[in-house]
């Protein structure tokens, strides 16, 4: 029996697994971002650990006699963020999230002035990353800085609360910008950028190790058996590939959750930094991956769902739906990017809009342009990785939004790519993290990392292609058209 438990941003999600790849039970507690700053993007680890609680109590009411035969604990995790502890490993902060853009003064900084840096990481300095947020601490926040005695990424910070110890795995540990993501180790280089050493910084095991055992106070509390192993587990998205099968070079998803991601695995370090490409260590030893990373993609559904006075994103979508091929065609153009964005623009400037707004426009159209424009977002971030891509692969489609029938045939459409929707897709990150604890366990990739069932596959439908390849480049246009009024704007001032 093994437990995955996935600490996303807008809730915490666990499962149990068992070795015959069966979900008994799963469980979930929200979570909120705290937005106290334009561009801030913060949470309180307390509430991550209230809702890890939460989730342990409800697998308790279904499962008690699952939980008793508990072999090992597997972690996923939202990428990114920084928690920062001070001597005592008290909180120093409320933790500075992945959709944080704060940082692109010190990110400008790194990667005008550190060329050589950038080069050896792999990856732009990019203001989700941990390392410029660190950088921003130390000029906004010195004492804070000045106290800080650990740093460690979000689910990382769980495992400290669970085990006692400070350790990270490859793949959460590429997106800190402080990882020699080729070598897998830390980059005294990198570290040293922002004021840090190795020092601070969590052990590295691979996500399929075992990392550290559950503290025994908490096996009593929670009635589990002792020494249960916790895995190395992932960042959310590499656990997703590994949750979903896809370890093969080449397999890949596109993720519609709070974020929005394009995923192809790879055996070879082979970065790109351009265009906010990510190249990061996978969860298993001696792979990587490649990924573009939109930072409002199911989060801009939600979002419009409020603001449209619906009740759920369900409703906003079957709006959308409604409309006939002509009106789509007449909605206006939606511009995601709630948060700014990181692929491929790297401007947590850019805002979000819906330009184009004619009188005869009803929600509809309103919910319609914001479901194709995830998919726009989305289809920019597919184009920077073309080079990886070569457009016939079948990519999964995983993530809360896979659920919807609707936007995932308009996202084939969209990206011109077949999407294969397996079961459990939307709990992808949370059988990753299962799955990787069941390898910590000295199971075999083949037996654990395979595929599941295939639930629903989307063909690109060429009738509705017409009308998306016209709204494009106008989606891009408008991108453009923004950026170069923020620009003129920051030359007026
Ligand atoms: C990845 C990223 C997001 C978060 C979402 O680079 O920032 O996908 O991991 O949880």
């Amino acid at each position: 029996m093994f437990l995955g438990i996935d600490l996303g941003t807008s809730e915490l999600k666990a499962l149990l697994l068992t070795d015959q790849h069966q979900v008994l039970a799963t469980a979930r507690s929200p979570l909120q971002v705290q937005r106290p700053q334009a561009l801030w993007a913060e949470q309180h680890p307390a509430d991550w650990w209230l809702a890890l609680q939460n989730v342990v109590d409800s697998l308790h009411a279904q499962q008690p006699q699952a939980l008793a035969r508990l072999q090992a604990i597997g972690l996923s995790g939202q990428m990114h963020g920084a928690v920062l502890l001070g001597a005592r490993d008290q909180v120093l902060r409320p933790a500075m999230l992945w959709s944080d853009g704060r940082s692109a003064a010190q990110c400008e900084q790194i990667n005008h002035h550190r060329p050589e840096l950038v080069t050896l990481s792999g990856n732009l300095a990019m203001p989700g990353f941990t390392a410029p947020k660190l950088q921003w601490v130390r000029e906004h926040e010195p004492a804070v800085f000045a106290q800080t005695r650990r740093v460690l990424l979000p689910k990382d910070w769980l495992r400290l609360m669970l085990t006692g110890e400070a350790v990270s795995d490859m793949s959460d540990a590429s997106g800190t910008w402080w990882l020699d993501v080729g070598q897998r180790d830390w980059s005294d280089a990198l570290l040293e950028a922002t004021g840090l050493s190795r020092a601070k910084m969590p052990r590295l095991v691979e996500g399929s190790e075992i990392a550290g055992y559950l503290l025994p106070e908490l096996s009593r509390r929670w009635r589990l058996p002792d020494r249960v192993a916790v895995a190395g587990g992932a960042g959310d998205n590499a656990a997703s590939a590994v949750g979903m099968g896809l370890v093969q070079p080449g397999q890949g998803f596109v993720s519609l959750g709070t974020s929005g991601v394009v995923f192809l695995s790879s055996d070879r370090f082979e970065p790109h930094p351009s265009q906010g490409i990510h190249t990061f260590c996978h969860a298993l030893p001696k792979r990587w991956h490649q990924m573009s990373v939109m930072l409002s993609a199911a989060s801009a559904v939600t979002w419009a769902t409020q603001v449209l006075g619906l009740a759920h994103e369900a409703d906003l979508l079957a709006e959308a739906a409604s409309l006939t091929e002509h009106e789509r065609g007449d909605a206006p153009i939606f511009l995601p990017y709630l948060s700014g964005e990181r692929s491929p623009h790297n401007n947590p400037q850019a805002t979000g809009s819906w330009t184009g707004l004619r009188a005869q426009h009803t929600r509809a159209h309103l919910a319609y342009a914001v479901a194709e424009g995830v998919g726009f977002g989305l289809l920019d971030g597919l184009r920077t990785l073309s080079a990886q891509f070569n457009g016939r692969q079948s990519l999964s489609l995983v993530g809360g939004g896979s659920r919807n029938a609707w936007w995932a045939q308009l996202l084939a459409d969209t990206l011109d790519v077949s999407l294969t929707v397996h079961q459990d897709s939307e709990n992808a990150g949370a059988i990753g993290g299962a799955r990787l604890a069941w390898l910590c366990t000295g199971a075999a990739l083949d037996r654990v990392a395979i595929t599941p069932p295939v639930l629903n596959r989307y063909l690109p439908n060429p009738a509705s292609q017409t009308q998306l390849a016209a709204r494009y480049p106008r989606f891009q246009e408008r991108y453009r058209a923004m950026h170069q009024g923020h620009a003129a704007e920051h030359v007026a001032s």
